[in-house]
């Protein structure tokens, strides 16, 4: 009877952990309150040891030195940090600029980038390091759980999950009092609730707080990245971007490996107030979210690829990539980085952007990001045919009539057979 009373404990996935299989942990470790609350809490909870790994994709201005410091001060036995600002911006951002990827219409998608390569070198450091179990501060209700474990359960099965903050029933004031009892100091100190910020060199995106109500316009202080359009420069300023094969290399005629030139296109994206965002999200746990985003580097470089991918493309292509693009985007958003689909797709992002070579002039101003200037040895186009001063050479209007005619055919007759008896 008794045997049969007791609730059953059952796992609601294959690679989550028992307690008793914790042994020592790989905390993806950002140096804020909930993942110190957790260094601590995982020693305590499941009395296995803690390798904390932090990583550098670009967040500004953090020092990893005293992140470091820190994990060590909470007991980890090691705390790595890497910094994969390359291999970010090569591997992920790239490829995101050859896609156009913005999910829902505006979201450049840096923390749907930035997750399955943090989880990869999770992956990577718990084998190195002989961890069996992962763990990160994500909650239940986000996208970064989504992405963070599947990117674990695909590529290491033999590892383990763990995810405390979707389990301890912690609300901010309870980690607070953790905090202040295990010794943890709060970065910014306790008194007023922070945003909930992520951050990397292509972009930044702010919750929690106001933002929460709808009718709340953003206040000032959430923008702590891009200056706020009205404060920006009086005189507007063209920065050109020089792309290869869909790649950029150069901002104003300078080459720049791509980490230095997303940094500086940030920067003066940044001095200009261009790139703020305010939307709703649909989150793929069916959520609808609003969040505010700082995305500098994105608002002028995705424009000018989209530009010149436009520039270098037929009608045909130009027509179908942007459902490509669309799809590559959601895949990336959902957490699929992994998806054979997603790299299928790449395979012809390549072949399109093996064309987009050429340079985009962009002008910013006050908030705003516009094309001014296109510059392609692959350009469709030809000014001698497009040009309205004279007429004859290898277009021929002549030719346009017999055109228009076969080409509204069918229309025509769809029409005709529509309104017959209307007199
Ligand atoms: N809504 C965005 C996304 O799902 C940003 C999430 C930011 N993540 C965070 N842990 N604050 O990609």
């Amino acid at each position: 009877m008794a045997e049969q009373n007791r609730t059953p404990h059952t796992r609601t996935a294959s690679y989550l952990a028992e307690p008793g299989e914790v042994h020592r942990v790989l905390l993806l470790y950002s140096g804020g309150l909930d993942t110190s609350v957790m260094l601590k809490w995982i020693q305590d909870e499941y009395e296995a040891e803690v390798v904390a790994l932090t990583v550098n994709l670009g967040q500004p201005g953090e020092d990893y030195d005293v992140v470091q410091g820190k994990a060590l001060q909470l007991g980890a036995v090691a705390a790595e940090v890497v910094d994969a600002r390359e291999e970010f911006a090569r591997d992920f951002v790239v490829p995101a600029i050859k896609a156009n990827a913005v999910y829902g219409l505006a979201y450049p998608l840096f923390t749907a980038l930035g997750r399955p390569l943090i989880a990869k070198l999770a992956v990577e450091y718990a084998r190195r390091h002989g961890c069996d179990t992962v763990a990160h501060g994500c909650t239940g209700k986000g996208n970064d759980q989504v992405r963070i474990e599947a990117t674990v359960a695909t590529l290491a099965p033999e590892l383990k999950v763990i995810a405390p903050v979707r389990g301890w029933q912690m609300g901010r004031e309870e980690e607070i009092a953790y905090a202040r009892e295990h010794g943890i100091a709060i970065k910014g100190g306790a008194e007023h609730t922070p945003y909930s910020i992520d951050d990397n060199l292509w972009g930044r995106s702010s919750e929690g707080r106001w933002i929460e109500q709808l009718d709340h316009a953003p206040d000032d202080d959430v923008f702590q990245l891009v200056t706020r359009p009205e404060l920006a420069p009086d005189e507007p300023e063209i920065v050109t971007v020089g792309f290869e094969r869909g790649v950029p290399v150069a901002l104003n005629g300078e080459p720049l490996g791509i980490v230095d030139l997303l940094e500086r296109a940030a920067e003066i994206g940044c001095r200009h107030g261009v790139g703020i965002v305010d939307h709703i999200e649909d989150r793929i746990v069916g959520l609808k979210v609003r969040d505010i985003y700082e995305v500098p580097a994105a608002a002028i470089i995705l424009p000018a690829h989209a530009e010149l991918e436009r520039l270098v493309g037929t009608i045909h292509q130009n027509q179908f990539k942007g459902e490509l693009d669309r799809k590559w985007a959601y895949l990336v958003y959902a957490g699929l980085w992994w998806e054979p689909l997603r790299t299928d797709l790449d395979a012809y992002m390549e072949a399109v952007n093996a064309q987009v070579t050429g340079t985009i002039g962009m002008k910013l101003f006050k908030g705003t990001a516009r094309v001014v200037t296109r510059e392609s040895p692959n350009a469709v186009y030809d000014a001698a045919l497009s040009t309205f001063e004279t007429s004859g050479g290898l277009f021929s209007q002549q030719a346009s009539p017999g055109f228009i005619e076969l080409w509204s055919l069918q229309s025509r007759m769809a029409h005709r057979l529509r309104t017959r008896g209307e007199g």
